[in-house]
C-alpha cells in the first residue's frame, strides 16, 4: 500500500493542481498534500491562508478525505518524517522538466531513498499557473475556469485590499 506526498507552494491552488491530486489518489493508497514555502517566490497568500484554501478547494469538489498539512522546511525531511514511498509532482510542458530534474536530483542527493513520480498535467490545464491566475484576477479577469469558487473569492478579497502601486 504505497503512500505519497504532493508538495507545492499552491499560491493559490488551481484546477491544474487538483487534476494531479485526483489522479495521484487513484494510484496511491494514501496521499498527503503539503503546502510549503518556496523561498525563491514572493507569495500573495500566507502559508496558513494557502493551506486553508487547499482544504476549502478540496472540500468544494468532494475530496475532503485528503490530508493537507503545512511545512516550512526541506522536502526530504518531510518525506522521511511521513515515511512516504514517493513524492508526486505534475509536469506541464518541457519547460517544467529542467526545474523538476534539478529538484529531483537535489532531493535524491540529500536522501538516496527519495523517490519522485511525475504525472502529466491534463491538456486543459497545461497552460495555467498560479501566477497567471493571480495576474488575470488582479486586472479583474475571470479565472473561474481555472480555480474553485472559494479561491476565486479569496483572490477577489486579496486584490480589493491591495492599493495599486
Ligand atoms: N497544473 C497547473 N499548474 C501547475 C501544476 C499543474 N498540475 N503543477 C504546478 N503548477 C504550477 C504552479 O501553479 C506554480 O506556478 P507559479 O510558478 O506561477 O506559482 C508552478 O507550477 C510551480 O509550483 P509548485 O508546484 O507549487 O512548486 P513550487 O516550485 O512553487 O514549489 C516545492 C516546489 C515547494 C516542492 C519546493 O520549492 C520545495 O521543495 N521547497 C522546500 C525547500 C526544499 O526542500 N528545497 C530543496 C529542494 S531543491
Amino acid at each position: 500500500m504505497a503512500k505519497a506526498l504532493y508538495p507545492g507552494s499552491f499560491d493559490p491552488i488551481t484546477y491544474g493542481h487538483i487534476d494531479i491530486i485526483k489522479r495521484a489518489k487513484k494510484l496511491f493508497s494514501h496521499l498527503t498534500v503539503a503546502v510549503m514555502r518556496n523561498p525563491e517566490k514572493r507569495m500573495l497568500f500566507s502559508l496558513t491562508e494557502r493551506q486553508s484554501l487547499v482544504i476549502a478547494a478540496l472540500r468544494e469538489i468532494g475530496l475532503n478525505d485528503t490530508q493537507v498539512i503545512p511545512h516550512d522546511g526541506l522536502l526530504v525531511d518531510l518525506a522521511r518524517q511521513l515515511h512516504v514511498d514517493a513524492v508526486v509532482r505534475g509536469l506541464r510542458a518541457s519547460t517544467d522538466f529542467e526545474y523538476e530534474f534539478q529538484l529531483a536530483l537535489t532531493n535524491r542527493d540529500l536522501d538516496p531513498d527519495f523517490e519522485s513520480v511525475y504525472l502529466m498535467t491534463s491538456r486543459d490545464f497545461s497552460f495555467i499557473s498560479s501566477s497567471i491566475v493571480r495576474q488575470v484576477k488582479s486586472y479583474g479577469g475571470d479565472v473561474r475556469r481555472f480555480v474553485p469558487l472559494c479561491v476565486d473569492r479569496a483572490l477577489a478579497e486579496k486584490f480589493s485590499q491591495k492599493t495599486p502601486g
